[in-house]
């Protein structure tokens, strides 16, 4: 199978990563990657947001399937540009990816599939963001209608930042068409976060292993949120009819849902959960593999990756066998760029990535995000430069083994935090 990988992430370097293991993949390209995912991949240049490009360079190489990695490639139209060519690809259609790319899409598709979810308001004033703040109360969250990166979510105690962000938020262009402005304002979720991934044809539902994800950018949670600090799974803490439960009270209706509309969504459903005292709500949906959750997801999936996503290319999930899944702990540890989520600082030198190679592979391995080669050097390119991921028999031997090797790694200016995964190995 030729398959073509659009991305250029530490997430994209992990599917990569998977899928040159699997003794299916007898050709791998990306589109356009970094300086890791070179080592496994053909590189290409090609405009990841430009759908006739991507489907030109699919075409081309005589691509099986193409798989879509970001969210921003598929809220344009992507996958529809690729299918229109005869040629299967893992990721929903731009219609389909509006659950991730519009909050209040989202929330409608929840309302009518009876998905627990935060109550909450679409605003499009500020008087209507200051009357949906009092109407739930501190702590307060504001959330920019349109895509964002992870960022353009605020959870505040101080009534005059929710106003300000809703403010910022109403004055961009961000939001799809026709919802231009808009924020959602809803009431605050307690409760430790999960990111459950289903791969899905449309109508088949397969959930992959629970992960948790840290959004701030400090130690603690705190700090501003990110795309993500790091990540492990499995969730020793949560309870193992988790996974089932979500499935029934979550995806699988998600799924019907899209298709009862018109619009099949079939990739990668992401939900990012709360577990409240209440039971189990809906943070937000997002439309593809999530990142850094997806490093250690795939640490442990023993099951060849291409077939999985293929079948949910194709239609054909119903007839996969059952995955399997490693009993190993996997964690990832985001080293990230000077002054990372603001404007990161780039163009600076990384060393020691030979060290880690060289030091506990297949144990530990550097998974690239934000890196370019500049000559016999790789450097920093973006915020997030690099995903430091290790597996062991348990979540403590994990850690231990990302902190050495991210403890080789040399980036002038870089952080991360140091705290991923205590929590959960210490039993907490
Ligand atoms: P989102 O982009 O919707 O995933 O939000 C980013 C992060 O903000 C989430 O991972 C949560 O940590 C936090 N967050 C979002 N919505 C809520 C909520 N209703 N209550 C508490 N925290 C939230
Ligand atoms: N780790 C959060 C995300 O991928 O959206």
């Amino acid at each position: 199978m030729k398959v073509l990988v659009i991305g250029g992430g530490a997430r994209e370097h992990a599917l990569c990563r998977s899928l040159s293991l699997d003794p299916d993949v007898t050709a791998l390209h990306c589109a356009p990657g970094n300086a890791g995912i070179a080592e496994v991949a053909e590189l290409h240049k090609v405009d990841a947001l430009d759908g006739a490009a991507v489907a030109a360079l699919a075409t081309e190489l005589g691509a099986d399937l193409v798989v879509v990695g970001p969210e921003a490639p598929l809220v344009a139209g992507v996958a529809d540009a690729v299918r229109a060519a005869g040629i299967p690809v893992f990721g929903p259609s731009k219609e389909a990816a509006q659950l991730e790319g519009s909050k209040a899409f989202a929330k409608d598709v929840m309302a009518a599939a009876g998905v627990p979810t935060a109550r909450s308001y679409v605003c499009t004033t500020p008087e209507e963001a200051a009357a949906a703040l009092n109407a739930f109360g501190a702590p307060y969250v504001v959330k920019d209608d349109g895509l964002a990166a992870g960022k353009g979510v605020v959870v505040t105690g101080d009534l005059d930042d929710a106003e300000a962000h809703a403010a910022a938020c109403m004055g961009t262009a961000s939001a799809p068409a026709g919802r231009r402005g808009s924020v959602v304002v809803e009431e605050y979720l307690d409760g430790p976060e999960v990111s459950l991934f289903a791969v899905t044809d449309g109508e088949t539902v397969v959930p992959l292993q629970p992960a948790q994800d840290f959004k701030r950018a400090l130690n603690g949670d705190e700090g501003p949120n990110t795309g993500g600090m790091g990540a492990y799974s499995p969730l020793p803490w949560a309870d193992p009819k988790l996974v089932d439960d979500v499935l029934h009270s979550v995806l699988q209706p998600t799924v019907d849902e899209m298709r009862r509309r018109g619009t099949p969504f079939s990739g990668l459903l992401y939900a990012g959960l709360a577990i409240t005292g209440r039971g189990i709500r809906v943070i937000e949906f997002n439309a593809r593999f999530g990142d850094p959750e997806t490093q250690v997801v795939l640490a442990r999936l023993r099951t060849p990756l291409a077939g999985v996503l293929m079948a949910a290319a194709t239609g054909t999930l119903a007839h996969l066998e059952p995955l399997r899944w490693s009993d190993d702990a996997a964690v990832t540890v985001v080293v990230a760029s000077h002054n990372y989520p603001g404007t990161p600082r780039t163009g600076d030198p990384i060393t020691g990535l030979d060290e880690v190679a060289a030091l506990d592979a297949p144990h530990a391995y550097v998974l690239h995000a934000g890196t370019r080669r500049d000559g016999d050097t790789v450097v920093s390119a973006g915020g997030r430069v690099l995903s430091v991921t290790a597996t062991g028999a348990d979540l403590t031997e994990a850690r231990d083994r990302a902190y050495t090797a991210v403890a080789r790694i040399g980036l002038d200016g870089s952080q991360h935090r140091t705290d991923i995964a205590a929590k959960a190995a210490a039993g907490a």
